[in-house]
């Protein structure tokens, strides 16, 4: 009896001891005995340390390849940002991780994650979110050959600042550069080659944004951890222009109203409640545009934008025919008389040629008439002489501002008018 209890706690320990043994023979299969890819991985990586750069030749520098393409770009006209999305592709030899064909059933590639391995710190130097593209490159899964050839395609998003210039809004063109380099190896331990530069096809237009040109130019600075290195920094140029399809609609056909508003203002006869009711309504659209467009226009750059700066002179210029308007009115009501060399002045310049054709007939066929029949007619009471030295002077002084306001606008659309720029040097 005692010894047969004996004998079924030994079965029942031994049954189980070796059901244990199966399950862990179901857990761990053999595998590597049987996958290439398996018996190579452990064959590559046995001895790999992924933080040591692989040294290529007796110059023991590692030369790199990399392809910009960009696919879609982001310009932030508020902050001043802009994102590149792109693909890079990067190729570099690593002779730590070569293999001989034959001894794994003829495979001579393989596919890696870039965390196994080593890979350039190429990062943006000027980023414009250093949080971002503090870190080496995101993980991918890269392509490795027979002879050590590694070809790494991430996607990366470059983010770069930019010198802003809104002085053409909205036809403005902004020139931003994001610096390419390795971040903790200098130019001798890394030597980047940009063959291929930057590749545009398969670029995604943006709607706001057109790349008018893009190009690589390269400088070279000192190593920033050793000043007795150098390193090279490959600056990657954009050209964006403002694409603006009907926003002149918004901008300058309203520019180009008040402008034809001030002038009729200066046209109109200067006692005539027009000219009150039209100066007003050309005041206040004045004031309301330059409110919409100062929050519209992005003005954090360096000059104020050529568009608001025309506002703000013919606001300016409206204000002063408001106060001109104003003045003269008044004049014509007050009892004083005009001061002899005034009156003088005046009638000389209106006697002239010039006087007579261009003011008289032109300006105000009316005070023409007048003059004439006044002209002969001396017994002229002294209260109509008064007001008809005044109607001169006004009539003159009116012409002046007409002419001037005329003149300086012309001179403003010459300068101050945004127009597109199609191509650049
Ligand atoms: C990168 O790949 C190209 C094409 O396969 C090759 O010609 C070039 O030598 C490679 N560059 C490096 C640095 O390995
Ligand atoms: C863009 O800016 C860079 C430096 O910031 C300058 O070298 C380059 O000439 C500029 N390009 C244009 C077209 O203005
Ligand atoms: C800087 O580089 C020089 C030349 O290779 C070397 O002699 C020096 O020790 C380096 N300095 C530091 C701080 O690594």
């Amino acid at each position: 009896m005692y010894k047969t209890t004996i004998l079924i706690i030994f079965l029942i320990s031994l049954s189980s001891f070796i059901n244990e043994c199966i399950t862990l023979a179901n857990v761990c299969k053999d595998i590597s005995s049987k996958s290439v890819y398996l018996q190579l991985k452990s064959y590559l990586f046995c001895d790999y340390d992924a933080d040591v750069r692989p040294e290529n030749n007796k110059k023991k520098t590692t030369s790199i390849e990399i392809t910009v393409m960009p696919k879609i770009i982001e310009f932030n006209d508020a902050t001043n940002i802009l994102d590149v999305h792109c693909w890079t592709a990067m190729n570099w030899t690593d002779p730590y991780l070569t293999w001989n064909p034959d001894d794994f059933e003829g495979l001579n590639s393989l596919y890696i994650s870039s965390n196994d391995v080593w890979v350039p710190d190429i990062i943006v130097h000027n980023s414009g979110d250093a949080n971002d593209n503090a870190k080496s490159i995101p993980e991918t899964t890269c392509g490795l050959n027979s002879n050590g050839g590694i070809l790494c395609i991430p996607a990366i998003k470059y983010t770069a600042h930019c010198d802003t210039d809104y002085t053409h809004y909205p036809y403005d063109i902004q020139n931003c550069t994001i610096e390419l380099a390795s971040w903790s190896y200098s130019s001798d331990e890394i030597l980047l080659l940009l063959s291929h530069g930057i590749v545009m096809t398969d670029f995604t237009p943006n709607n706001e944004w057109k790349i008018l040109k893009s190009s690589i130019i390269y400088k070279i600075q000192d190593f920033k951890m050793n000043n007795s290195h150098t390193s090279l920094i490959y600056i990657i140029q954009f050209i964006l222009q403002r694409r603006g399809a009907g926003i002149h609609i918004v901008y300058i056909v309203p520019a180009i109203i008040l402008m034809v508003m001030t002038l009729s203002v200066l046209w109109l006869d200067c006692h005539s409640t027009e000219r009150m009711i039209v100066a007003y309504i050309s005041f206040i659209c004045h004031l309301i545009c330059i409110q919409d467009l100062y929050a519209i226009i992005p003005h954090n750059g360096a000059a104020l934008p050529n568009i608001l700066q025309f506002y703000e002179n013919s606001f300016l210029l409206m204000a002063g025919t408001l106060i001109i308007t104003a003045l003269l009115r008044e004049v014509q009501n007050s009892s004083i008389l005009a001061p002899q060399w005034l009156t003088c002045t005046t009638s000389l310049i209106l006697q002239s040629k010039f006087g007579q054709v261009l003011l008289l007939s032109i300006l105000d066929p009316k005070a023409s008439a007048f003059l004439e029949t006044s002209a002969d007619d001396r017994t002229d009471l002294m209260h109509a002489k008064k007001n008809l030295t005044w109607s001169y002077v006004i009539l003159l002084l009116g012409w002046l501002t007409f002419i001037s306001v005329l003149f300086t606008y012309i001179i403003m659309l010459v300068i101050l008018l945004p127009t597109r720029i199609t191509s650049i040097t």
